[in-house]
């Protein structure tokens, strides 16, 4: 048994929206917070880690990320930078399926010690859930050999991984498009359910990839097969589909630059997170003004996650994330800290992390700060201290902060 002190200790409300702070110490055993309380009883005989006035907060849960893929789009952000645009790039041949070359020609070997890596920074940046997604192989024998790898590398590492079939993320070139449909709903999706290779299944339904009876039929199998959902949509241009797969039981609709009030309002009525993806959102020059609008309107809380990939966004630390969202879309700090711990532990249909409550994992980071105003504020400089995974501190560096 170990305990935790911290003068800040910070926990997301239960509604999505805002924080608690309290000062005390975090009792934990084994993997979970067992109590939090106002001092120690005089018996208590474990660990105790003094933070002194240094935030506590739970751990980062990172949704949306497509961290498995071989190559860059480095020249093709470049493109983008100067004015070209996604879609011209996609429908010129780059985008997604370039990096669907890159990734098949890359061995297991290859994509498992890139994933290694990417966990690995993620976890040093407080991140000790993240959501991975196939969709750069595009074939069923690929994305399968994706998912394993998802599977195998996520078995040992420190952050707790979960896999979602992406294989309906571009069209294959080489395919016809309703025969590679029909392959995922007859032969991919029964296969990979029987394999216990995802945990989640997802259709990029927009301009450039899946049309929304494209995507509905795909979900409607998913569904039968017994997986969770979750979207990509509204990111180019406006569907429907956040409102038609609400209707299917999503757990997540993410993305939602182009969203509607009508969508927002029946993914509330189903209980379908949103989920905003800044850095996309910031390197696609596009704008989530209206979208924040019309979420703080309907009063529905989010989730935010990296979206972590080769194209639209690749950044890759939650915190580069955080200074987007506050510098950019103006996203206030009650919103910020709920959505990249409780809101993102319910996009991926956990309950079990993102607060610091008697009960809950006790995943929790210790950041260098005494003040979440520094967040955003920090531009560009990870404020976290360690992560503590339970009774293991599973990362830890010097204090290097210039401020306190
Ligand atoms: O979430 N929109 C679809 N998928 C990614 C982009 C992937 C890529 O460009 O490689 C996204 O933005
Ligand atoms: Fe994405």
């Amino acid at each position: 048994m170990i305990a935790i002190h911290s003068d800040h200790v910070v926990s997301p409300k239960d509604s999505g929206i805002g924080y608690d702070i309290l000062s005390g110490y975090i009792v934990i055993e084994g993997e979970n917070i067992k109590d939090v309380l106002p001092s120690l009883p005089d018996s208590f005989d474990g660990k105790v880690y003094d933070f002194g006035k240094s935030i506590i907060m739970p751990a980062i849960v990172e949704p949306h990320t497509h961290a498995i893929f071989g190559g860059d789009r480095a020249s093709e952000f470049h493109m983008r930078m100067q004015g070209a645009s996604y879609v011209e790039i996609a429908k010129a041949g780059g985008g997604i399926l370039s990096t669907m070359s890159k990734t098949r020609q890359a061995s297991d070997e290859e994509l498992a010690s890139l994933l290694k890596k990417r966990l690995d920074i993620f976890l040093k940046n407080g991140a000790l859930t993240v959501e991975v997604k196939s969709g750069y192989d595009l074939t069923h024998e690929g994305e399968i050999r994706l998912l394993k790898i998802i599977r195998n590398t996520g078995a040992w590492h420190d952050v707790d991984v979960y896999a979602t079939y992406l294989g309906a993320h571009a069209v294959p070139k080489d395919r016809d498009r309703n025969d590679y449909i029909e392959e995922i709903v007859g032969r991919t999706l029964p296969e990979i359910r029987e394999k216990e290779l995802a945990d989640f299944v997802d259709v990029f339904c927009d301009e450039t990839a899946y049309n929304v009876s494209e995507a509905l039929k795909i979900f409607t199998r998913a569904k039968e097969l017994g997986f969770a959902i979750k979207v990509h949509a509204e990111e180019l241009k406006h569907t429907g589909i956040s409102k038609e797969a609400a209707k299917l039981g999503a757990l997540s609709a993410d993305h939602l630059i182009k969203v509607e009030r009508e969508d927002l309002t029946v993914m509330k009525e189903h209980g379908t997170i949103p989920t905003l993806l800044p850095p996309t959102v910031y390197l696609l020059k596009e704008d989530l003004t209206r979208t924040l609008r019309l979420l703080d309107e309907i009063g529905m809380p989010f989730a935010m996650a990296t979206d972590f990939n080769p194209g639209s966004s690749p950044v890759i630390s939650t915190w580069t994330m955080v200074d987007i969202a506050i510098t950019r879309f103006g996203i206030p700090l009650e919103r910020i800290i709920p959505a990249i711990t409780i809101m993102a532990a319910r996009a991926l249909g956990l309950s079990d992390r993102g607060q610091v409550n008697a009960g809950k994992k006790a995943y929790l980071i210790a950041l260098e700060v005494d003040n979440l105003e520094y967040l955003g504020y920090l531009f560009g400089v990870s404020p976290v201290k360690a992560v503590f995974k339970g009774e293991h501190i599973v990362y830890e560096h010097e204090d290097s902060n210039v401020w306190i």
